[in-house]
């Protein structure tokens, strides 16, 4: 995996961020198992809550082209310091790749952190949880 070209992919995506509320922009790159790279930034709405990540955006992305399996997601954010995804992308996260799903946390190319999904989100709930007890 070019982690290197991922993270470079997610620094260029924060470019398109819309965001007139925050001013704080997200870019990620989501790196599908086929090696196809998904970029997407974070859309911000004035009903605030209509917001989306750029997380979630990359993910929709990919599924909406028939993607579904992923091993790496690199997230490059304004803040200056390594950016975690909300719990919200977490769970998205969580949809579509295993644990293992390795999530890059980049200050730039050169300076990164990798964490697995299952660090970020453990105990998650999942389709397994969905079944019905009835008495
Ligand atoms: N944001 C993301 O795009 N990803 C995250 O994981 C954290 C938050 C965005 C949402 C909003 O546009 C801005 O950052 C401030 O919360």
């Amino acid at each position: 995996m070019d982690i290197t070209n991922l993270i470079e992919k997610a620094i260029e995506a924060k470019e398109n961020a819309y965001v007139p509320y925050s001013n704080f922009r997200v870019g990620a790159a989501l790196l599908t198992k086929s090696g196809k790279i998904y970029t997407g930034c974070n859309i911000e709405n004035v009903s605030y809550g209509a917001t989306n990540c750029a997380e979630r955006t990359a993910v929709f992305k990919a599924v909406s082209e028939g993607e579904k399996e992923f091993q790496a997601i690199a997230i490059n954010g304004d803040n200056g310091d390594y950016l975690p995804p909300c719990g919200i992308c977490r769970q998205v996260l969580s949809e579509f790749a295993d644990d293992s799903l390795k999530v890059i946390l980049a200050n730039s190319a050169e300076d990164y952190k990798v964490i697995s999904l299952g660090e970020l989100l453990p105990g998650a709930f999942s389709s397994k949880n969905l079944n019905c007890v009835t008495t």
